[in-house]
């Protein structure tokens, strides 16, 4: 599965504010993910950023002015408006802002969006006073109850030397969210719990038992489930992932953590979607002090760490139970075998051990056990689409 933006038509429409240097890496954000970017350009926005850098990475003219003759015959601001699937501005000023609120077209970028009938992105981005003033928090309102999407503005130290809300937010979140907006929400409200990571068992304050497990799946699938409108809890081990936008995220460290986390989460949850390779073992005991290399062996003492998926599967009642096995060996037995003895909908199996699959990698080959028996063999893909793809089966299942 490609990105949702992939060969789609995006305006990206810059106004004159001093983040106007920010959409540059937007625009190449938006190109990478495989958009046709077209950019318009305020004339004061000009006056921060060059519109030869926003040609140049967008491979496209710049319309800076509404009455310049384009190429062709035609009306530029009628038909990139009649062509966009998206328009994203960024930064917003108060100015477009308020033009917008008010049905004010009086250049290239106000005229253009009186024509746009595809989802915007606003993306306000002001001095704090500027920002809480009431004309600037009226118009958003206005703005949002005629349907556009408001990305709000950071909160910081700005350029202008205030503190508060009023920095646009990074390329990547304005990004994140403009997927978001763009995805069908067939999600909608379902509670999702998702597990990822590894956990880490102590042997003294500096050493532990752990698995390399990187997070990537259970990350994904959080992100794909909030993408389409799930109410996301992630419950994650240790990993250098970043917190997905808009997901109550749980740290934990330990598999006991790990457990108490999820049987808190777990009872309102509609979906249950455990990705996270906790520690079958931790050491009996862990030592107060670091150990030191005084002996020449050392025998560690293991001890069972609770099942918590086990536990799930058995009380659960409507909920959708979906679990993941890395193996090593007779995947189909083993998978087949957790499938029934922990009472899962769905167990996603994959062999580690591969470069391109498993522990760290950024894709993934699974195979789908399911309930009934059947099971799919699913080629090497993105971790991402694996998620959306077991999204999609969950759906079914629903
Ligand atoms: C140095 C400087 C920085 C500015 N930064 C912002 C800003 O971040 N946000 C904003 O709304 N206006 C900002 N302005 C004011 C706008 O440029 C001004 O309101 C202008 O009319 C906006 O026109 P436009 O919306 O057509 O680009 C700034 C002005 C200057 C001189």
């Amino acid at each position: 599965m490609k990105s949702i933006i992939d060969n789609k038509n995006i305006v990206l429409g810059v106004s004159g504010g001093i983040a106007a240097y920010k959409s540059v890496e937007l625009l190449r954000l938006f190109v990478k993910e495989g958009a046709n970017v077209r950019v318009i350009m305020t004339k004061y926005a000009q006056a921060f950023v060059g519109a030869l850098t926003f040609e140049a990475l967008s491979g496209q003219s710049v319309c800076t002015d509404l009455f310049e003759k384009s190429d062709d015959a035609s009306i530029r601001h009628i038909d990139w408006a009649e062509q966009a699937d998206a328009v994203v501005i960024a930064p917003a000023t108060a100015n477009i802002i308020g033009k917008l609120a008010n049905g004010i077209a009086d250049d290239a970028l106000s005229t253009f969006m009186m024509a746009v009938t595809c989802p915007v992105v606003l993306c306000p981005s002001m001095n704090t006073h500027m920002f809480e003033s009431n004309a600037v928090q009226r118009n958003l309102e206005i703005l949002r109850s005629d349907g556009y999407f408001i990305i709000d503005p950071e909160s910081g130290s700005l350029a202008c030397g205030t503190t508060g809300p009023g920095r646009l937010p990074e390329p990547c979140d304005i990004l994140d969210r403009t997927v978001f907006y763009l995805v069908p929400k067939d999600l909608k409200d379902k509670k999702v719990l998702v597990t990822a990571g590894p956990t880490r068992e102590p042997i003294d304050p500096v050493r532990f038992v752990s698995n390399p497990s990187s997070g990537k799946m259970g990350f994904a699938v959080a992100r794909a489930a909030e993408y389409r409108g799930g109410k996301v809890t992630l419950i994650t081990g240790p990993t250098n992932l970043l917190d997905p936008n808009n997901v109550t995220v749980i740290r934990v460290d330990t598999a006991k953590e790990m457990a108490l986390a999820v049987f808190e989460n777990v009872e309102n949850a509609d979906i249950i979607i455990k990705t996270a390779a906790v520690s079958d073992y931790r050491p009996k005991e862990h030592a107060e002090q670091k150990l030191k290399k005084d002996k020449d062996e050392l025998v560690l003492s293991l001890e069972r760490t609770q099942d918590i998926l086990k536990e799930i599967g058995r009380n659960k009642n409507e909920q959708i139970l979906v679990g993941f096995a890395a193996e090593t060996e007779h995947l189909e037995r083993h998978a087949e075998q957790k499938l029934a003895e922990k009472n899962l909908d769905i167990i996603v199996g994959n062999i580690v051990g591969h470069p391109d699959s498993g522990f760290g990698a950024d894709t993934n080959t699974v195979t789908l056990f399911y309930k009934d028996g059947t099971k799919e063999n699913l080629p090497k893909m993105s971790k991402d689409d694996v998620a959306n793809l077991l999204l999609n089966r969950i759906l079914k299942i629903l």
